[in-house]
């Protein structure tokens, strides 16, 4: 009928709508996807790398420090190789003055870092207060500003005091006033120095490994329920710490206050088949939107989840839907609270439709889709950890088109790589060029990029066997000594040039030619540095050499007299 052909309409341009950044990019093909893009970030560009107290701080115990449940987990399992734990790891908290040293050698503008909730409040409430923990974290900011460098704050990167894990942890929706009392004091006693706070580090994480796999602690096993009700309490105990900061500090302190959320970018199997590119955005929708929606949009969750798991909830014969709902005054609770956007990106994964099956219930079931690995990008160390730089321009296309154009930071990206650090320059090196591309091409509003990590750390369920630092960490010396790979010298020359400006030397010289110049010999001997390029580097990347395409295409292409 007349009113079925007008919905179809409706969906079909509705669709489209959604899916611009995949239209857009659909007719990006192989080569120009690889093109290496000049230019620089703007001007105050916050250069970053990042680090979490329990991957480098060690002293797990020291000063009376409670213990997290990342030191319970870690000395009771075997599933991390080598056995290996956070126990002493860089051994960060007898080691401030070096960790400020290379930090200042590297000429970054800030420094991610969390606080140890349980360093501070030993038993994770006000009352068992640990001044030794404030007072290293006092030293850091200190020495941070002394070099100039901005503290950027992690609230709460996975080590929840294991006292709260007691009473039920993050299922407990007691844990919103717990963690915003913990907030209110650091704000207090931090804020008048520290200017980014970031409440929470990957709750999407927290509630899927924790709570769905059960991989990571506090490691219980329910995919269908238990990440849902989590990252319902996660979004709520943000918001209500972003509005204490807004209540009681932003007017005197001035500072700036989100989340930062894991995303990765899913690539449709098939671009051109509608299908799948709604299942991209789905797969979007279920990692970043799941947290994102709320928070940057209406308060509420995405359309596909609350229709996905709603009509599944349904069909498995559940009397309501396995996803939490939020009140009106929740979601206008909820809404609006972060100042920027922070996304911690890794890597792509192509995914395509598959009808999914009931059994278990299951959060990655409730999505309907098949991933697998981006088949033409380099691997890394880690598995289903694909290098593809591409990825992350479309990712921050986007957040822009799906959140209003925020401002965004990354506030991790790296790579863990098997032998040889060349590959981890190669890895920054395009990685940084995309956001680049994102930033002047795209006119994304990107503020900040964060180098992840600042040295070897513990990579929690990889323990020390992956490594991703800039610095390397001698793990059998005792005295933990930290040498910069040559990534660390790659990434303090984009700082220093604040990205990729063009060389002198490729720069454009306008001007003409002779009247008598004879372009056909231009032409023969482009050709012939084509054929000796190929015969000296045997190589058939050639093409998508900047400084040959560049050439190539000027001598080719232009017919008039000059350039
Ligand atoms: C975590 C980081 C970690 C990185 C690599 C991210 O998900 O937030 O703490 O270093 O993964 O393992």
């Amino acid at each position: 009928s007349f009113f079925f052909r007008e919905r179809v309409k409706i969906i079909q341009i509705l669709i489209l709508f959604l899916c611009v950044v995949w239209e857009k990019f659909s007719s990006q093909s192989n080569f120009d996807r690889k093109m290496y893009h000049y230019g620089t970030f703007p001007e105050g560009f916050s250069w970053g790398i990042s680090s979490s107290a329990y991957q480098i701080e060690g002293g797990w115990n020291a000063d009376g420090k409670g213990p997290s449940i990342w030191d319970t987990f870690t000395q009771t399992t075997d599933s991390i190789p080598d056995s290996a734990n956070g126990n002493v790891a860089c051994d960060s908290y007898n080691r401030l003055n070096e960790d400020l040293y290379m930090l200042r050698a590297l000429r970054v503008k800030s420094y991610r870092f969390s606080l140890s909730w349980s360093r501070i409040f030993p038993d994770g409430t006000r009352k068992s207060l640990n001044q030794k923990g404030v007072d290293y974290y006092n030293r850091l900011i200190d020495g941070l500003i002394a070099y100039n460098i901005e503290p950027m704050v992690t609230l709460y990167h996975w080590d929840l005091p294991e006292a709260l894990q007691k009473v039920s942890g993050w299922e407990n929706a007691a844990m919103i006033d717990i963690f915003n009392d913990y907030c209110d004091f650091c704000f207090a006693t931090f804020g008048d120095r520290v200017k980014f706070w970031i409440t929470i580090n990957q709750p999407q994480t927290i509630a899927w490994s924790g709570y769905g796999l059960g991989n990571m602690p506090p490691n219980v096993v329910d995919p269908g329920y238990r990440p849902y009700i989590v990252a319902h309490n996660l979004i709520k105990a943000h918001a209500k710490a972003y509005h204490t900061y807004d209540d009681k500090y932003r007017q005197v302190q001035g500072g700036l206050i989100s989340i930062a959320l894991n995303a990765d970018w899913f690539e449709p199997a098939d671009v051109n088949v509608v299908r799948e590119v709604v299942t991209a955005d789905r797969a979007m929708q279920f990692q970043l939107g799941w947290f994102a929606h709320p928070i940057f949009k209406n308060g509420d969750y995405p359309d596909a989840l609350k229709w996905q798991v709603g009509n599944k909830s349904e069909i498995q014969g559940l009397p309501q839907s396995r996803l939490p709902s939020f009140t009106e005054e929740e979601k206008n609770f909820i809404k609006g609270t972060a100042d920027v956007f922070c996304v911690n990106h890794y890597t792509t994964r192509v995914v395509s439709y598959l009808t999914a099956e009931l059994q278990p219930h299951s959060y990655e079931w409730d999505r309907d889709l098949r991933e697998t690995d981006e088949p033409d990008s380099p691997t890394t160390a880690i598995p289903n950890q694909k290098a593809v730089a591409w990825g992350l321009r479309r990712l921050l296309n986007w957040i822009k088109e799906e959140y209003g154009d925020p401002e965004i930071y990354i506030t991790e990206n790296g790579a863990a790589v098997e032998w040889d650090d060349f590959e981890r320059v190669m890895f920054y090196k395009a990685y940084i060029d995309e956001a680049l591309k994102a930033y002047d091409l795209d006119g994304v509003r990107l503020q900040g990029y964060t180098a992840t990590a600042f040295m070897d750390s513990f990579e929690w369920l990889h323990g020390y066997k992956f490594l991703f630092g800039l610095h390397h960490v001698d793990f059998t010396n005792p005295d933990r000594p930290r040498t910069p790979k040559y990534s660390a010298h790659y990434y303090y020359n984009i700082i220093k040039d604040n990205g990729f400006p063009l060389p002198d030397d490729d720069k454009m010289l306008y001007g003409h030619f002779r009247e008598d110049f004879m372009w056909r010999t231009m032409l023969t001997s482009c050709l012939t540095v084509l054929v000796w390029f190929k015969s000296v580097t045997n190589t058939s990347s050639i093409h998508t050499h900047p400084y040959f395409v560049f050439k190539f295409h000027c001598s080719l292409f232009h017919t008039s007299n000059c350039l």
